[in-house]
């Protein structure tokens, strides 16, 4: 089944790089017009250069901070006025706070709290009217399977992962006739830049070689025997974007290597 996104137009959060930047790329090259949305405007602006010329794609780049109404209003309105009305949104931006509880403070989760969940609440309280006057959208977002299992010092990160996941499912029953699905692409750990800043910082705490011992451990978890790729996360999104998935909503999709079998 080779997926088609022909005349649509996406609009991707934390599309400048890692999981959101994949699953631009797997949508432009189905066809799709695409937006990348991200707080790292220079990023944004050449990783959406990057993508049209590589894929012959319409691609825009978007600076916003979603925690921000204003930039998220402006995000809308530029997507909608540059490539249309937006078909299919990816909610893929994110930061993580690799602490113990303890050791965390309220500044840590409102900021937290902001990125992860405000801010694709503030996305889809934007996006979703045009939407469902349109009787058509798709919407996908990334949560994490720490939500649904808990993780040791990511303990602010997974309570709003699980908020998103409790959102979507909520506001996918909501909507349901209107020809809009949501649902949610839950990955397991995933080689992204995002994962490379945490392992760095681990290695420096750890040393190499309780490391090295960490790293194998991890690895023993995944019944696949390897970690994630972008790619393999993009898929799983690409396949819940397409028409082929209409009869789809309000579900959570593990993308792991069969690391948790929730
Ligand atoms: N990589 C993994 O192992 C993994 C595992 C589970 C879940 N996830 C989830 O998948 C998604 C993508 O992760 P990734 O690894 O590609 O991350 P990444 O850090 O590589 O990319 C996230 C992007 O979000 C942007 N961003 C952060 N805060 C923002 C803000 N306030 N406004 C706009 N943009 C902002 C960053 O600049 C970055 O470009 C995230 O939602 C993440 O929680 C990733």
């Amino acid at each position: 089944m080779e997926l088609r996104f022909d005349g649509k137009a996406a609009l991707i959060t934390g599309g400048a790089r890692g999981i959101g930047f994949a699953t631009a790329r797997m949508l432009a090259k189905g066809g799709a017009k695409v937006a990348l949305v991200d707080i790292q405007g220079d990023l944004v602006q050449s990783s959406a250069r990057k993508l049209s010329q590589e894929t012959g794609a319409q691609v825009i780049g978007v600076r916003a901070d979603l925690t921000v109404e204003d930039d998220v209003r402006k995000m809308a309105a530029s997507a909608n006025e540059k490539l249309g009305a937006v078909d299919i949104f990816v909610s893929s931006a994110a930061i993580v706070d690799d602490k113990l509880f303890l050791d965390t403070s309220p500044s840590d989760w409102h900021r937290m709290l902001d990125v992860c969940l405000y801010g694709p609440m503030l996305c889809l309280h934007g996006l979703l009217p045009a939407m469902i006057d349109r009787g058509y959208g798709r919407v996908i977002c990334l949560a994490s399977d720490s939500a649904r299992l808990g993780q040791a010092r990511l303990s602010s990160y997974a309570a709003a992962k699980a908020g998103v996941i409790a959102l979507v499912k909520s506001i996918a029953q909501e909507v349901g006739k209107s020809g809009v699905t949501l649902n949610i692409v839950s990955p397991g750990a995933t080689d992204t830049e995002m994962r490379q800043e945490r392992e760095t910082h681990m290695r420096e705490q750890m040393g190499e070689e309780k490391y090295q011992r960490r790293l194998k451990t991890v690895l023993r978890m995944y019944p696949t025997g390897r970690l994630g790729k972008p790619d393999d996360i993009a898929a799983a999104v690409a396949f819940l974007a397409s028409d082929e998935a209409s009869w789809i909503t309000g579900q959570v999709l593990s993308v792991n290597g069969g690391f948790a079998m929730p």
